[in-house]
């Protein structure tokens, strides 16, 4: 386990996973009625932008840094949202304007969405990052931080009393049978909490993206997908996408209206694509 997300924050992997998280939290916290938010894969919680890791790749700048630079007129409402998150547990750290120092990972975006009386379990298998997700919710009651395997979690967590839940995968892919972990994983949640939305993030570097969608079966599914075209380093991730299953209603508009607009901004040879397919099975079949 050489993965650390310290290297990766705020990059344009990250901008499309949190943009389309903080959506889905705002449709599903729209009910009134409550929600269980899994977060398998959940990091770090919380990254310095200014020092470590990330100032050694600064993918940031390609990312989150120049979306924060675009003007605000003509800006989609649903990346303004995600900007306004970003931007305030930024402030936390310090009087607002100057650069951003601190990113928030996941489990920070999920807990600023959640209502009183929500749940939230978040699961990070790496014991210093475990240890510094525990860190960051100090004292939070609001979020339970387990060190521990997502994977597992996916098995015993679900289904949750609640019977509304948003699951977020998002694994490292260091393992060579990450997609067909993955898989298995999606489809076990599957059959346990066929109504749950999940939302999976995946890396685009040859075929397995599409055979592991092709899988997945006749789920409700919007899919996601930033290209950074081929101004990309060698070796550097270059196009990744989101797997949404189950989307709440007018999350597909949300992204139709916000993903164009986002890849304009990351820059001329980004492309962002959205497919959406409707389900034509309930649950798939054993072993599908
Ligand atoms: C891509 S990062 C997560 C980033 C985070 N979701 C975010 O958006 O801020 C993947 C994380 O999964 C952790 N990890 C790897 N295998 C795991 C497993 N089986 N269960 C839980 N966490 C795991 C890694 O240590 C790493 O911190």
């Amino acid at each position: 386990m050489n993965y650390r997300h310290g290297f990766h924050a705020g990059n344009f992997a990250d901008v499309l996973k949190h943009l389309a998280l903080c959506e889905l939290l705002r449709l599903l916290t729209a009910k009134d009625k409550k929600l269980f938010v899994l977060d398998t894969h959940a990091g770090a919680g919380g990254y310095d932008l200014a020092g470590g890791q990330a100032a050694r790749t600064r993918e940031a700048e390609a990312g989150i840094v120049r979306l924060l630079a675009a003007p605000r007129v003509g800006m989609p409402d649903a990346v303004l949202r995600y900007l306004a998150a970003v931007s305030a547990y930024d402030r936390k750290f310090g009087p607002a304007g100057g650069p951003l120092r601190r990113y928030p990972g996941s489990p920070r975006l999920v807990r600023a969405g959640l209502r009183p009386g929500d749940r939230f379990i978040a699961c990070e298998l790496h014991p210093q990052e475990a240890l510094a997700l525990k860190r960051e919710f100090a004292g939070d009651r609001a979020i339970e931080v387990r060190q521990g395997d997502g994977y597992h979690a996916l098995k015993s967590l679900l289904p949750p009393p609640e019977r509304r839940g948003l699951v977020l995968i998002d694994p490292p892919f260091e393992a060579t049978d990450e997609f067909e972990r993955l898989l298995r994983g999606v489809q076990h949640a599957l059959r346990r909490f066929a109504t749950g939305c999940y939302a999976i993030w995946y890396p685009i570097k040859d075929e397995a993206p599409a055979s592991f969608i092709a899988a997945l079966g006749g789920v409700k599914l919007v899919r996601l997908e930033l290209d950074l075209g081929s101004s990309v380093a060698e070796g550097k991730l270059a196009a990744c996408g989101l797997a949404v299953i189950n989307p709440p209603w007018k999350f597909e508009e949300a992204m139709r209206e916000a993903l164009p607009w986002i890849a304009a901004q990351l820059g001329p040879d980004v492309r962002a694509s959205l497919h959406a397919s409707a389900a034509t099975s309930t649950v798939p079949a054993p072993g599908a």
